[in-house]
């Protein structure tokens, strides 16, 4: 690639990022001058850079060492990967200022800190714009380009066509506290983490956040994976500049870190890697499809029977699949009881209003199918309100091929409750104008390697269920988190009939 040549960039900070997005940057063709806090440390950083390089089967064609005196006077884009903290930034930007050209393009690799605030400080804010790669940024195709308040149009098209040009894809954000994919995965977080306080194991968080939604990683493999003291630094930011209680810490995730458990390289977080590795905990609680279902033939009923084809069932031994759901209205429950007097029912629905209303005898279930097409439920086991899983439940599950996790009788109970908060916080987010709905969608496959955006979702299962999910987990707890936003409260108005 040489689509930047000659292009002069300065990349400042050469830790994992700052050396990854000088090795971007130089083979789309640019000529890469890399700046630390010391000529030694600059020296060390880039020849870690080549070393890098090397392991990954690269060579490095233009990446020297310089100083910003040397760097900055003739340079086009400076980019800064320095330690996250705005008084280090401001003398940076301070120093670059008073060093570079007036066409100089300023840009930020930031995760957190405010654009703007940069802007101020480079004193022309105009020329300084969010470019966020993802690590590793020699692999991650994305770059969240984010609009500071006194951005130029024109700076932030010119970023956007960098990112382009590195060959990334570039979603474009307004300056707002953690951007796009990580503000929309911090509900995804904070449920695993509540719902862990809720009694469920890890393992079943995250083999229900792979199975049912198709994420290559569970959110609590992944929290330990990158450090519970990295997520409750950025959670307390959250709830600082948000103001809103629904971004509060959980208060388990606080008290692993001043434990010292802070996730896999402390040997010890969410799980125990003395003990057992996340895998091992997913596959000894996931249950694969077994013969219960050999002489099944598996009926669907109710309101939300077509939500999707189930697999072609056949055998003696018939049991109702009675799928609903949203909450249960008066016409569920008593259809659910007069099935059950006749023969096997099994209830397919996440709500947690069933619980006071599921016939004795009647088993509870939540079946999804993954973004790949696999088969996935939830079989609600709750020992302390006395639901125990029917046979006819395993036998459903068994019949239609799915992989199965027991979950207690918790609102939304886990699949739906990730990503439907997930899907709150992405409306929200598109209704205060941060990003599009299709911009959050791209950054969440890109950054994040869902299958599904947000949006995605939405579409699928609709606003009126999503919305009604949400109001139903948010008067079953009474917690702000469930609070829906407008924009769906609008559009599942919008919806109906
Ligand atoms: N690590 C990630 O996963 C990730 C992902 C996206 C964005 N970011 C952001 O990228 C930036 C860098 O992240 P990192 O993890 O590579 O950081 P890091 O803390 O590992 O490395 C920062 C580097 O900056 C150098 N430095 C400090 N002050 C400097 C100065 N005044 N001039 C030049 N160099 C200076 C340090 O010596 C160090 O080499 C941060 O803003 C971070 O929030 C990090």
């Amino acid at each position: 690639m040489s689509d930047l040549a000659g292009l002069k960039v300065v990349v400042a900070g050469l830790g994992p990022m700052g050396r990854d997005i000088s090795r971007v940057f130089d083979r789309a063709g640019a000529d890469v001058r890399v700046v630390d806090v010391s000529p030694e440390v600059t020296e060390a950083g880039l020849g870690k850079i080549r070393a890098e390089a090397e392991s990954a089967g690269e060579a490095v064609s233009s990446i020297s060492a310089a100083t910003l005196a040397e760097a900055v006077p003739d340079a086009d884009v400076f980019l800064e990967a320095v330690v996250e903290d705005m008084d280090v930034k401001r003398v940076l930007l301070a120093e670059v200022a008073a060093l570079g050209r007036d066409e100089l393009l300023v840009a930020s690799n930031t995760s957190s800190l405010s654009v703007g605030e940069m802007g101020k400080a480079f004193g022309d804010p105009g020329r300084v714009v969010g470019m966020h790669f993802f690590n590793p940024a020699t692999k991650m195709r994305l770059v969240e380009v984010i609009v500071g308040g006194g951005t130029s149009e024109a700076v932030a098209e010119r970023a956007r066509e960098l990112a382009e040009a590195l060959g990334k894809t570039a979603v474009v954000c307004r300056d707002s506290p953690n951007f796009v994919v990580n503000r929309v995965c911090r509900p995804l977080y904070y449920e695993a983490q509540l719902l862990v306080t809720q009694g469920v194991p890890a393992g079943v968080v995250d083999a229900a956040a792979s199975g049912g939604l198709g994420h290559p990683m569970g959110p609590l493999t992944l929290l330990d994976f990158t450090g519970l003291h990295t997520h409750l630094g950025s959670s307390e930011t959250a709830l600082r500049e948000f103001g809103d209680p629904r971004y509060r810490p959980i208060p388990l995730a606080r008290s692993l870190v001043r434990s010292g458990f802070t996730g896999r390289a402390a040997g010890r977080g969410f799980y125990d890697y003395g003990t057992e590795k996340p895998r091992a905990a997913i596959a000894r609680l996931r249950r694969e499809p077994g013969s219960e279902g050999a002489d099944v033939r598996v009926i669907a009923a109710g309101p939300d029977a077509r939500a999707f084809d189930l697999p072609a069932t056949t055998g003696g031994r018939t049991i109702t699949l009675y799928r609903c759901h949203g909450g249960p209205g008066e016409g569920d429950v008593a259809a659910v009881r007069k099935l059950a007097g006749s023969g096997e029912v099994v209830v397919d629905s996440s709500d947690g209003r069933w619980l006071d209303v599921l016939p004795a005898g009647v088993g509870w279930l939540r079946l999804h199918r993954a973004p790949a097409g696999d088969l996935f439920a939830e079989i609600v086991r709750d020992d302390v309100a006395k639901v125990a899983p029917t046979p006819a439940a395993t036998a459903v599950v068994d019949a239609v091929g799915a992989t199965s996790v027991e979950v207690p009788a918790l609102p939304g109970l886990v699949v739906d409750r990730l990503a439907y908060c997930m899907v709150n916080e992405a409306a929200g987010l598109v209704e205060e104008g941060t990003a599009s709905a299709g911009d959050v969608d791209v950054a969440l496959t890109l950054g994040m390697n869902h299958p599904r955006g947000p949006f995605e979702t939405l579409q699928l299962a609709g606003a009126p269920a999503v919305y009604e999910a949400l109001r139903s987990m948010a008067d079953l707890t009474g917690d702000p988190r469930y609070r829906p936003a407008q924009l769906l409260r609008r559009q599942a108005a919008g919806a109906r009939p």
